[in-house]
């Protein structure tokens, strides 16, 4: 029996082979090859499918972070509220642009900041929230913009992983004053690379990561300001605007999928299956079940033991992160967040998943509990 992977690229791709090669073509024959129209293009298709006013291609979500953060003036001195579990990139674009990450635990239904904790982290320093949508789920806009109001301070979302995703009919990436995509391949909107995106309805912001992504360029051979290579390749935009074309097709099956997941493991007592915010509709990058008792690393080779692939996203929390080491932080401080850590468990999902595969899945989890 063929192994069951986790993201199903290569179908997805190969099915896409002829339309991918056009668009390969036509960058060759322009000979243009960062920047320029076809990142241009992709700009304003992804502005259009998203709701924002504006879209600035850049080489990675890692510097979509970087290039927000530095747009609304973040810096030394700054303290920038995240949650304590994420991918290690949301704290590091903080302490790259020399302000001090100040983590918030998660709820554990669909990892989202929590809401309770954001607003005991708030002080006189901070000077933005950094929600994540982990796993493509957005968290609770609505309450997060809310505090932010209140407190006076803008939102960048670390949309990296929830390309398609919205919340209150409203696309995450649009609710704050930015928002930062990764096209990481195996993200809902993928490419053949590194790349990413800022959207914003801000002009200034906007025209600011233009700046910033060109060496702070503000006009040929003048630097305004201290900025860096953020450029996106006229290649990953062109092959980019091949598969947005599909996005919201691939989500609607990644989310049949996950509906089924849901089904087929609600009365397994040691999983426990996400639980979306009512107005969420997740962008399913990732369906990611807890495991409880223990059992999630014995489950996780007994599912490869039969050629199914599994991952963990992810096994340390960012507060423990050497790299973080010096902010002081300690074991107990997010007691959710390392509790996820232990438990968390991601399973195969793809457009490419057939039916068969997803049973036998559910029927290979469902005997190890047996
Ligand atoms: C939550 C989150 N933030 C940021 C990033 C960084 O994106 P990239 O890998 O494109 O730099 C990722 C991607 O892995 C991510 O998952």
């Amino acid at each position: 029996m063929a192994d069951i992977d986790l993201f199903g690229l290569e179908p997805q791709n190969a099915a896409l082979g002829p339309e991918l090669e056009a668009a390969f073509a036509r960058v060759l024959a322009s000979g243009s090859f960062i920047l320029g129209a076809e990142v241009e293009a992709l700009e304003r298709e992804v502005a259009a499918f998203l709701g924002a006013e504006h879209a600035v291609g850049v080489s990675s979500g890692s510097d979509a972070l970087v290039c927000a953060l530095l747009a609304l003036g973040c810096g030394p001195g700054d303290e920038v509220v995240l949650p304590a579990f994420s991918f290690f990139a949301t704290p590091e674009a903080i302490c790259r642009v020399g302000a001090k990450p100040r983590f918030v635990d998660v709820e554990l239904d669909a990892f989202g900041m929590d809401l309770g904790g954001v607003e005991a982290a708030l002080g006189p320093r901070t000077r933005a929230l950094l929600p994540v949508h982990l796993y493509g789920c957005p968290v609770d806009l609505d309450g997060i913009e809310r505090l932010a109001a209140r407190a006076g301070i803008p939102v960048i979302e670390d949309a990296a992983q929830a390309f398609g995703a919205s919340f209150a009919g409203r696309r995450a990436g649009t609710w704050g004053t930015a928002g930062c995509f990764s096209f990481f391949p195996t993200k809902p909107l993928g490419g053949f690379g590194d790349g990413g995106m800022i959207v914003t309805s801000d002009s200034q912001i906007a025209a600011r990561c233009r700046s910033l992504r060109a060496h702070g360029a503000a006009g040929k051979h003048q630097h305004g300001e201290i900025g860096g290579n953020y450029r996106l390749d006229a290649l990953q935009a062109a092959l980019l605007r091949v598969k947005l074309r599909h996005v919201e097709r691939w989500r609607a099956a990644r989310a049949a999928h996950a509906e089924a997941y849901a089904q087929g493991l609600a009365d397994v007592a040691e999983i426990v299956v996400p639980r979306l915010p009512s107005a969420a509709v997740s962008a399913h990058a990732l369906f990611t079940v807890r495991v409880q008792g223990g059992e999630r690393d014995a489950l996780a080779r007994a599912l490869l033991a039969r050629g199914i692939h599994t991952a963990v996203y992810y096994p340390r929390p960012l507060h423990l992160q050497p790299a973080l080491a010096g902010y002081g932080y300690r074991a107990g401080d997010f007691p959710q967040a390392e509790l996820a850590c232990e438990q968390v468990l991601s399973l195969p999902l793809s457009a490419a998943l057939s039916e068969a595969d997803r049973a036998r899945v559910i029927e290979a989890i469902r005997e190890h509990f047996r």
